[in-house]
């Protein structure tokens, strides 16, 4: 889901971490979002207005008064209304009912709208109970909080109460307009590629980047769900992965294969995007192999070459062996890389491995590693759709609203 066309309302207050929201609102506008601001007086102390109209937005100062039913018109243009920085003062303002000034006005106006609250302040401050019990009375309220980051605040103190990334931020507006498709499930992820090793130094792999699983994950907790994401190999600090996904992190097939079988048991749908070895070695060598050690001269044509040779065996089928593990009503969403025969291959896979769902990748095109993906998403009652090339992070959300 992008925030094109979505109207958010973005209410600065008095934080030192003020001047984010300037980046803030520049992402928000970049995801094609409809933003309004309004500054409270004290962040009007530490940012200006003229900040935001240089974007070409109009900026409201918090003056009820200059502008009479400006809160009225505020909150009817809002389909979400964002408090980034959110301060102290200004939660406990709105669990105690109080409207003195523009921002609380608007959000006493607004008891249906999506209230989203981006606290930030001295570790002390967040700590504060008469804060956490606000928040916790917010929450039932259509109030969303995004928890701030741990570290250092701007007075040296080092504790909760940073201003997060932006990036969760954003996901937290995106969250407000999702379907809610997976409310109270549990789904079990997987992405990345298995390492299957020779020795401590040398493995067999594939180019499975893993960013379709994270997409999936990222959906899905938009969606509603309590995900666990298994991470194989994945290039973390590349890709931005909520806080609420729980990663537990594999390297070989043996110790996914036991961290699968596991969580399968906890989970209601599992997505097995993850490209898992089908063979590994026979023998693993606990030291280095030295060259001279394993290589021998076999002839090739009219050259001599020097080979190496080791032996693979193949690796269980997991998908097959967890649909018989599986509880009723638990689904199974297997990926399959093809590079022809698509549905074909596709049908026979859903078939041999008792799939509900199949997303077949024509990974002929180039979509292995990158933010794009096509290919078709099959069912066990036939049905077909196929999806044209796209961000992986729009497909994840086309399949999972897809799920029947
Ligand atoms: C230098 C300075 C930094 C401040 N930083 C914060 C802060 O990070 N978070 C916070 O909740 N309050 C902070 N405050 C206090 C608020 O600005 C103060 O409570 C103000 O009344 C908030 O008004 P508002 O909620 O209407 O914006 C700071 C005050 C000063 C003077």
């Amino acid at each position: 889901m992008d925030l094109k066309n979505k109207k958010v309302l973005l209410c600065v207050t008095g934080s030192i971490a003020c001047y984010k929201s300037v980046d803030l609102y520049r992402k928000l506008k970049k995801e094609g979002a409809d933003v309004k601001v309004i500054l409270s007086r004290a962040a009007g102390e530490f940012i200006s207005p003229y900040i935001f109209e240089s974007f070409g937005e109009e900026a409201f100062y918090d003056d009820a008064f200059k502008n009479p039913l400006s809160h009225i018109s505020l909150s009817k243009f809002a389909d979400v209304i964002l408090i980034a920085p959110a301060t102290y003062n200004t939660i406990n303002k709105f669990a105690a009912g109080i409207a003195d000034t523009l921002i609380t006005l608007v959000v006493a106006a607004s008891p249906e709208k999506p209230k989203i609250l981006v606290p930030a302040m001295n570790p002390n401050m967040f700590a504060n109970k008469i804060l956490k019990n606000n928040l916790n009375k917010l929450s039932e309220y259509n109030f969303y909080a995004v928890s701030p980051e741990t570290g250092n605040a701007a007075c040296g103190d080092f504790g909760e109460g940073r201003f997060p990334e932006i990036e969760d931020v954003i996901f937290e507006v995106e969250s407000v307009f999702s379907e809610k498709k997976l409310k109270g499930k549990k789904v079990l992820i997987t992405a990345g590629a298995t390492r299957e090793y020779m020795d401590p130094v040398r493995f067999i792999s594939n180019g499975s980047s893993g960013k379709m699983g994270i997409s999936l994950a990222n959906e899905a907790v938009k969606q509603g769900a309590d995900v666990v994401l298994i991470a194989l190999n994945i290039d973390r600090a590349s890709f931005y992965i909520n806080k609420k996904v729980k990663i537990i992190n594999r390297i070989s097939f043996m110790d996914f294969k036991e961290a699968l079988k596991d969580e399968f048991k906890k989970s209601d749908i599992l997505f097995m995007s993850a490209a898992v070895s089908d063979y590994g070695f026979k023998e693993k060598s606990s030291e280095k192999i030295k060259k001279s050690r394993t290589t021998v001269a076999a002839d090739a044509g009219d050259k001599k070459s020097t080979v190496f040779k080791a032996e693979l065996v193949q690796n269980e089928d997991l998908l097959k062996s967890l649909s018989t593990l599986r509880k009723k009503g638990q689904v199974i969403f297997g990926f399959a890389a093809e590079t022809n025969y698509l549905i074909e291959n596709g049908r026979k896979k859903i078939a041999e491995k008792s799939l509900d769902f199949i997303f077949v990748n024509d990974v002929s095109k180039d979509v292995i590693g990158s933010d794009e993906n096509e290919g078709f998403l099959m069912d066990n009652n036939g049905g077909i759709i196929k999806f044209e090339r796209q961000p992986k992070k729009k497909l994840a959300r086309l399949l999972i609203l897809n799920l029947h």
